[in-house]
């Protein structure tokens, strides 16, 4: 199907564009009034997640009510350690919770690298399928993962943490564990982005969460190492790498075979482009915050961030995803004010 509006492959690939590219990670979701009134039909987050039907509902609302350029498919990171054999529950205002966890080699059988993808997973690659048909070629449809050292965060510590202590505890005492786990991780994540691409997405990203919380030794073994790997093995679609927090690894980071760096709000979008130049596209980096403070404001926050761009290799977003308590007229306004801004290359 013909792409009405493809800005965003384009600037992944450096290709010309007339004007800069706009979404936000996190669009489909509780910002939204629309996401939440479909949610509280539903007996939960999993119940969206798992029935296609309802998670190419909420993928749309976004593309229907902000005006993006891009669509993303609602899921989450975390069905990728339940489908190994890790089951997750997520709990009203606490977050996702695992039963059982990895801390042990006996433990490894809860992460299963030797199954189908469609048989476990097979419900977001039909809301991928679904939500295609739907979009008939309005815009590109970005898939997505976890990086492999954020979804080891979850399966060891079974739950969210502000300094994931149990995660980096393992790197010390038990590195083959860590690298054994890691090395499983990453071959799903493989399969598991191939089949996205065969259903349908056209982009795809890697969320690494948790990236920040390493030195950057540590990072290059147990992070970079394996995000290497992954991109590596993806070659049918443009993809992004967003290590959030990791800004001492992002020259790195841009010398794997990826099209798009993801920049969080403390990377400076100058110095990183003086550093790669051309060769990669810079996607980011407003400050989630600066969406609660005035239309003016927001739009002058706006301007002053895509001054600091200024290269056709620019996907314009915010520096994580954005907060549930937003108001939607202030990302409309973030979004109207890329749409309006001149390019001048
Ligand atoms: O719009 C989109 O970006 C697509 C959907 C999406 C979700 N999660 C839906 C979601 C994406 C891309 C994610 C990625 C994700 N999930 C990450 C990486 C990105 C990041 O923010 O760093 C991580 C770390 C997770 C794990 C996760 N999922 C946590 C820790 C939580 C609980 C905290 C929270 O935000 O509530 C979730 C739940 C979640 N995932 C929600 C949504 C819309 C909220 C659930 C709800 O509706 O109640």
């Amino acid at each position: 199907m013909e792409l009405k509006n493809d800005l965003i492959l384009r600037a992944a690939r450096g290709e010309a564009i007339e004007r800069y590219p706009v979404w936000l990670m996190r669009q489909a979701g509780r910002i939204l009034p629309e996401y939440r009134a479909v949610r509280s039909k539903l007996s939960g987050f999993k119940e969206l997640v798992e029935t296609p039907e309802f998670a190419a509902e909420v993928t749309i609302q976004p593309v229907d009510i902000l005006d993006v350029d891009a669509a993303i498919i609602f899921s989450d990171i975390l069905v990728v350690p339940e489908a190994m054999g890790l089951e997750y529950q997520m709990l009203e205002q606490k977050g996702p919770w695992f039963e059982k966890t990895i801390q042990t080699m006996d433990d490894l059988k809860y992460a299963e690298t030797n199954f189908d993808i469609e048989d476990r997973l097979g419900y977001v690659l039909e809301a991928i399928r679904l939500t295609k048909k739907e979009l008939n070629g309005r815009v590109p449809l970005i898939g997505f993962a976890g990086a492999p050292w954020t979804i080891f965060c979850y399966m060891v510590e079974g739950k969210g943490s502000k300094t994931f202590s149990e995660s980096r505890k393992m790197l010390y005492t038990n590195p083959t564990l860590a690298h054994e786990l890691l090395n499983r991780i990453t071959d799903v994540t493989i399969s598991y982005l191939k089949a996205q691409v065969n259903a349908g997405a056209q982009m795809l990203q890697l969320f690494d969460s948790w990236a920040g919380i390493l030195g950057t030794e540590q990072y290059a073994e147990f992070g970079l190492r394996y995000l290497d790997k992954i991109a590596n093995a993806i070659n049918e679609v443009p993809l992004t790498l967003f290590s959030k927090g990791a800004i001492n690894s992002v020259n790195d980071l841009a010398k794997l075979n990826c099209n798009t760096i993801g920049l969080d709000w403390n990377m400076d979008a100058v110095a990183i482009r003086k550093e790669v130049g051309e060769t990669r596209t810079l996607q980011g980096n407003l400050d989630p915050c600066a969406l609660y403070a005035s239309h003016a404001e927001v739009e002058k926050s706006t301007i002053n961030m895509l001054n600091r761009f200024e290269s056709q290799r620019h996907i314009v977003n915010l520096g994580h995803g954005v907060y549930p308590d937003i108001d939607p007229e202030k990302v409309k306004t973030f979004i109207k004010t890329v749409k309006n801004y001149e390019i001048r290359f």
